[in-house]
This record gives C-alpha cells, structure tokens and sequence, in this order.
C-alpha cells in the first residue's frame, strides 16, 4: 500500500491557539485523511505502517486541535468513530451493542490519572480493577442461542460487523454447541441468547509453520500474527480457516435477554470457564494504581516467554455494575484503560542500502542490517520508507542504529547512535537512475517518492503482475511472488494478460510444477474473468485507487468500457473520489501503455459486457432520521444514550444536546425533564422509547436472533454461501430451513 500513497505525517507540536483558522482547518482536514488511511491499513489490510504510539500521537493532535475548534467537530471524524474493518463480500449484521475500542497509555502516571478520575466519578477512595493481557489479535463477537451456536461477527465499523459464523464455527475451541448444563455457568436466571467476545489471534508455532508452508509454495509470507489472523478470518472458504488452527481468549459476556450478567469482571472470566471456553489464565486484581503498576511490570516480564503476541495489559474496573456509573465516550469505555507496552529496540549496524522499486515504480530505500535478535526474532531488514525520512533521520551507511517493531515482522529504523558514527559513514543519495532497468529516475515537486518513470521496468512488471493475483484483485491462490519472478524471468509471461493464454502443458515441464497444480492454476486464472468488477477494478492497479475507490467506481460504471470513457467532472463528484484520485484515473486511462495492457485483457475475455455489480450500500438518506435533528432526554430503558445516538446517526440523523426551533423531534425516556416542556412550547414533535426503537428496527434491517426466525427477510445482503454453510455445517438441527 505504501507504493500508492506516500505518507505525509503531520508536523506535531505547532501551538493549536497561534495558527490562523484557514492552516488549522487544513491541518485537521490532512490528519482526518491521514488517520483515515492509517485505520484502513490497520484494520482493512492488517498491514499498519505506523506503531500504536505514533499513531496515536496523530489522534491525540487532531483531538486538541478539535477541543480547540469545536466549530471543527465532524461525526465523521475519525476521532468519533471506530476504524472499520468492514468488508463487502460478507453478509453486514448489527452487533446488539456496540464493539467499542480502549483508551490506550504507555506511562504508569497514566494509570495513575485514569483511577483518579474513576475514583471521582464514583466518590470513592478505592476501587478494585483486574489486569489482563491485551492479545494482538482480532475481535470477535459469538452469540450463542439455547447453547447453540448461533452467529460469529468481526468488529466491522463498530456498529455494524462482517458475518463470519462459517469460519468461526471452525474454531476448534468455539464449540457449535455447548456442553450439556451450560446454563450452570450462570450464578441468577441463565439468558436463553448471550453473546461473547473475544480476541481471535494466531499462536506463534501456527504461525511459523504457516509462513514455512507458504514459503516452500512460493507464496508471500504473512507479516505478523495479527495480519495473518485477520487475513484468515476474512476467508470465503471454511476448511481454509480450519487449517490454519486460529485460537481465542474471550472475556466479555452479554445477556441477550433479560437475564443479567456476571456482577464482576473476574465472575465473567469464571462463567467463561464454566461454559468450556478458553480464557487468558493471567487475571490479577489490583486495588490502586500501585498494584496495577507492579501486575504490569509483572506480565511486561513475562510477556517474551507467551507463545502468542501480546501488545500491553487491559485494566477494568471489576464491578461490572459501575460500569454503566462511569459511561462511554464515542469510541471508549471509562471503566477500561490499555496499557501498551514500549516497543522493544535494539541497536545493530546498518549495512547497506538497498533499493526496492515497486509496481508504481516507487523506488524505496531498505536497511540491510546485522542480523540482530528482536522480540524473539532475528532482524536482518528494515524499511526506511521514503527519501525525506532518510534524509530527516540522516541515516548513513555504517551508522548504529535503533530498529523496532511496529504492527509489523518488519522492524523499522527509528534514530541513528551519532556517538556511536564512524568518520567512514557515507549517505545514500537519492537514485538518479533506476536500480532495475537503468532510467533515469522523476521526483515530482512536492512528492516524497522518487519513482523509476519506465513503465517497462521488470520491477514495476513484477509488481503489477503481484498485485493483479493478490487477495483484493484476481485473488489467484496458489501463484506466489516466487512464481511471478520465474514466469517473467522464463518468459513465460510478460503482463497479466498472459495469465489467461497460459496452458497446463506450459506449465507443467517448470521446476516445481506438475500436472495438478498447473491444472489448478489454470482453472484459478479462468474464474477470475467472474470477479466482482470492483475487484477486477482493484486488480488494474490504477495509482490512488484502493478497493474503497474501486467499489465507487464499479457503482457508477458497469463495465470497462464505460469506466474508460468517464470524464474528469463526473468522476470527481463521486463519493471518495475527488479531484487528485479524478485526474490519476483518466491519466491511467489515457497513457498509450495502458490502452495497450487493456485491449490485451479485453482480447483474453478479462472484461465481460455485464460485470457483476456491487450491491448500493445500506440507504440512509431517505428513512425517517436521514437529515433530522433529534434531542434525546430522560433514560431510555433499552439502549445507552451513546448508542442511541450513533444509531440515530448511522441512518442519517443528527443528534443535538439542547431543544431549538431547529430540533425535528424530541425522544423522550423516563423522566424526561424540562426537554419535554419546551419542546412542547415550539411545538417540535416529541417520540417516546416505543415509537423510537420501532422506528430504528424499521430502518435497520436489523437481523438478530430470536429463535429459529434469526435471519429477517429484509437482510437483503445475505450471501447464499453463507446460508448453506451456516445450515451444513453449523447447525445441521436447523437444516431443512429455508430463508
Ligand atoms: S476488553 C470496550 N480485554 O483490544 C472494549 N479487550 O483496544 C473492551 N483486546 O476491542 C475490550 N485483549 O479487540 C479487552 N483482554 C482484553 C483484550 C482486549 C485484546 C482488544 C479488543 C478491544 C481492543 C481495545
């Protein structure tokens, strides 16, 4: 990803208060897009270019620059919302409440202030809190009904999550069904549906024996545990997720009925237990923040000897009962803090520099390193990004550096030793040609990446032919990186067109090929012509244009050749589009070159004159929240007020604090208070708690369960795939349904 959009990390520390309005609009405006990008590359592509800390060092400015210009507040800033991980080939299902996120701290004071602040809101002077590991994995949420499995999602956008039962059901700790007398597990009345979550994550030995496999089959190695984890569960096929042995801890509970939960956090973990499902064994209690600090320093020691990554500690307040006292903000609970662990460093000697070029021709710089052991791995390379960063960090060759680990098995160089600087230290300078095919080599004003400019390139051929098979594109399995090379190498192919004119008896007599798995490659590269045409979009490569963008275009034009006849004006007004991605895509369009690769794939059949299009999302514009303005008051017995307010939003609505002639209507709890009156006074239409869920449930096509009628016939998206399986394979005591 990082070769489409170079990354333009906001300058920190510029005083918030002494800027003109227009340069701290147009600051926020860059940190929203670039935070924006930074949760799709976490949460999307599980491929983080950032570590937490600087991430949240991008937040952290963007909400002081808020506090200080509320006139700047936007619901769609990504400082109200949780980064999404949704992906549109999955089935979209409301979660029953919503999957929030954690404050995160790196410093015990920290720690310190955040059981203050609890100790104040609750008016007391002790509190007892737990501590947990905070696995680096990937959330998930279980419901059970009538101890049967009933529905697996992911965190989605935080209000609504991917449909993932199939491949949860092939968890070999998620049972499908509970053990007998499950319902002992609960000390009062036992809800008849629960929903647990968890964090799904992939155990080091996994891990490795996973990368070997691919590696010996020349497929791309996955980067960490959590990339593979999140790759895996996004899996259309079942038996792939069940060989890949993920594992879980879970440690929440929600009733989905009447019922009540667990009273605190450490009974939660014990029902956990007692329903047979696994949970972290490391649970301490804590009273104060000193406590905390020394189970902290505890699991920081004990954390090299796991064999599964952990990236800090979860404190949490252990009355569960308190929580609803201490509240929510958009993204987080107050009853919790993450505690984030420092990144582990270590200091070696930078070889050399080498130069990779990618499939935009982006040259970028790469630290060949003395080897060095990091968190349990040995470190040999490490990315330095781009020319600006090398030249910021004046990193030379010879110097002692600091690498870490960020999200990623690729450690990054942070600083140099100068102490430690021999006089012999030399600088990279900047390409003047291209280290693959020898041009000469473009760094367009302004732009951080200096690019090879020769479309011809083996690098870029290699790249584009990668990128066109990977998961997003063509998703051809079983054709790795080590593949391609040996393809262009041998001549075998030159572009992607020349994937589909390939014939078994091509492939067959190439070293490591035989009969079956050119026959299966062949078949691969034929289903492709039937890809989703977002994704057939996705697969050409054109700069700035991700899935997101691709899904857009696919929307508004339904087949090649309306996409390449599109005008600049009416690409730029499309959503997400704009007028930088407007002008890249009619300039793709327009080279010669890439005419040239497109007739090619238009003479194999890629292109087809009725692509499959993909489904409009989800309408909020014309319900009865889009555009409104609502004020809510009183207590609405059934939903916490933030949730009120964000599925309000998520249909279009608008949520204001106080009652005006420009609120549409006032929704009216318990008690209601003066919001009422005065509503009343201007005549603006007041809804009760009734009229309000019924009006949300209409809206929503909402699809939760409820004995055997779980799925509603308005879940319009749902997948047949995901049916068939859910009937076979899941709950065959249900199979003989039919939607
Ligand atoms: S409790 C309101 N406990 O970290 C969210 N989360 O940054 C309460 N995580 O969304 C979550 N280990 O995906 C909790 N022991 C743990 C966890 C944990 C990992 C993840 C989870 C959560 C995220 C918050």
């Amino acid at each position: 990803p990082s070769d489409e959009t170079p990354s333009t990390v906001a300058a920190a520390g510029s005083d918030a208060l002494t800027q003109d309005f227009e340069s701290i609009h147009a600051e926020v405006v860059r940190l929203r897009a670039e935070i924006a990008r930074h949760d799709d590359l976490y949460y999307k592509h599980a491929a983080p270019e950032l570590t937490d800390r600087m991430y949240d060092e991008l937040v952290l400015r963007l909400r002081e620059l808020e506090a200080a210009h509320p006139e700047l507040v936007d619901a769609e800033s990504p400082t109200a919302k949780v980064g999404s991980d949704r992906d549109e080939r999955f089935r979209s299902v409301p979660h029953s409440r919503p999957m929030i996120s954690l404050q995160n701290s790196y410093d015990p004071a920290e720690v310190a202030a955040f059981d203050a602040r609890v100790r104040k809101v609750l008016g007391v002077d002790e509190v007892l809190y737990t501590v947990e590991p905070k696995i680096d994995g990937v959330a998930v949420a279980v419901r059970y009904v009538d101890g049967v499995l009933d529905l697996g999602l992911t965190r989605g956008d935080g209000t609504k999550g991917d449909d993932i039962t199939a491949n949860v059901a092939t968890f070999a700790e998620i049972p499908t069904e509970l053990p007998a007398g499950w319902s002992r597990a609960f000390a009062g009345k036992p809800p008849a549906a629960f929903e647990i979550r968890g964090e799904a994550y992939l155990a080091y030995p996994r891990f490795r024996e996973i990368n070997a496999a691919r590696e010996r089959s020349g497929l791309e190695p996955f980067a960490n545990p959590r990339n593979a984890t999140a790759g895996t569960l996004k899996t259309l096929d079942p038996a792939v997720v069940e060989a890949r042995g993920l594992s879980v801890f879970f440690y929440q509970i929600i009733p989905l009925d009447d019922a009540s939960g667990p009273a605190t956090h450490r009974d939660e973990m014990a029902a956990l237990k007692a329903l047979g499902l696994p949970v972290n064994p490391f649970l301490r209690q804590a009273a104060g923040a000193d406590a905390i600090a020394s189970h902290l320093q505890e699991l920081d020691r004990l954390r090299d000897g796991l064999d599964y990554q952990i990236d800090g500690a979860v404190i949490k307040v252990d009355d569960i009962t308190l929580h609803s006292r201490l509240g929510a903000t958009a993204k987080a609970p107050r009853w919790g803090l993450a505690y984030k662990f420092a990144a582990e460093e270590a200091a070696t000697v930078l070889e050399a520099i080498t130069l990779q070029v990618g499939r935009t021709g982006v040259i970028t710089p790469v630290a060949e390193l003395s080897p060095v052991s990091l968190a349990g791995s040995t470190v040999s390379r490490a990315t330095l990004h781009n020319w600006d960063e090398l030249e910021r960090k004046d990193v030379r060759v010879g110097d002692t550096v600091i690498v870490a680990k960020g999200g990623d098995i690729i450690p990054k160089v942070l600083r140099v030793d100068l102490e430690l600087r021999p006089a012999a230290a030399v600088s990279q300078p900047v390409p003047e040609v291209c280290p693959v095919c020898g041009a000469h080599t473009v760094r367009p004003e302004g732009e951080v990446a200096v690019r090879c400019p020769n479309r011809a390139c083996p690098a870029q051929a290699a790249g584009r032919l990668r990128h066109f098979v990977s998961r997003d594109a063509c998703d051809i399995e079983g054709l790795g990186g080590k593949h391609i090379d040996m393809f262009l190498e041998l001549g075998v192919v030159t572009g992607p067109a020349d994937l589909f004119r390939l014939a078994v008896a091509d492939l067959e007599p190439l070293p490591g090929w035989g009969e079956k798995s050119a026959a299966s490659l062949v078949a691969a590269v034929g289903r492709c012509r039937n890809r989703p045409w977002a994704n057939k979009i996705f697969a050409l490569g054109i700069p700035n244009v991700g899935i997101t963008t691709a899904t857009t275009l696919a929307r508004k034009y339904h087949n090649h050749s309306e996409l390449a006849n599109s005008s600049e004006k009416e690409l730029e007004l499309l959503p997400d589009v704009g007028p930088v991605v407007a002008k890249t895509v009619r300039l793709y369009f327009d080279t010669p070159e890439t005419a040239d690769q497109l007739a090619d794939l238009m003479s194999v059949g890629f292109f087809l004159p009725q692509e499959e299009i993909p489904p409009e999302p989800p309408r909020s514009g014309d319900g009865y929240f889009a555009g409104r303005t609502f004020v809510l008051t009183g207590t609405l017995a059934g939903m916490a007020r933030p949730e009120a307010r964000r599925r309000i939003e998520a249909l279009g609505g608008k949520v204001t604090g106080s009652v005006s002639k420009q609120t549409d209507a006032v929704i009216a709890g318990e008690d209601p208070g003066g919001k009422v009156d005065k509503a009343t006074a201007l005549g603006v239409e007041i809804i009760d708690e009734t009229d309000f869920f019924s009006r949300l449930e209409a809206e929503e096509q909402v699809c939760m369960p409820a004995g055997d009628s779980i799925w509603r016939s308005t879940c319009r998206e749902a997948a047949a795939w995901s049916w068939s399986m859910y009937l076979s394979k899941i709950c065959p005591r249900r199979a003989g349904l039919t939607r």
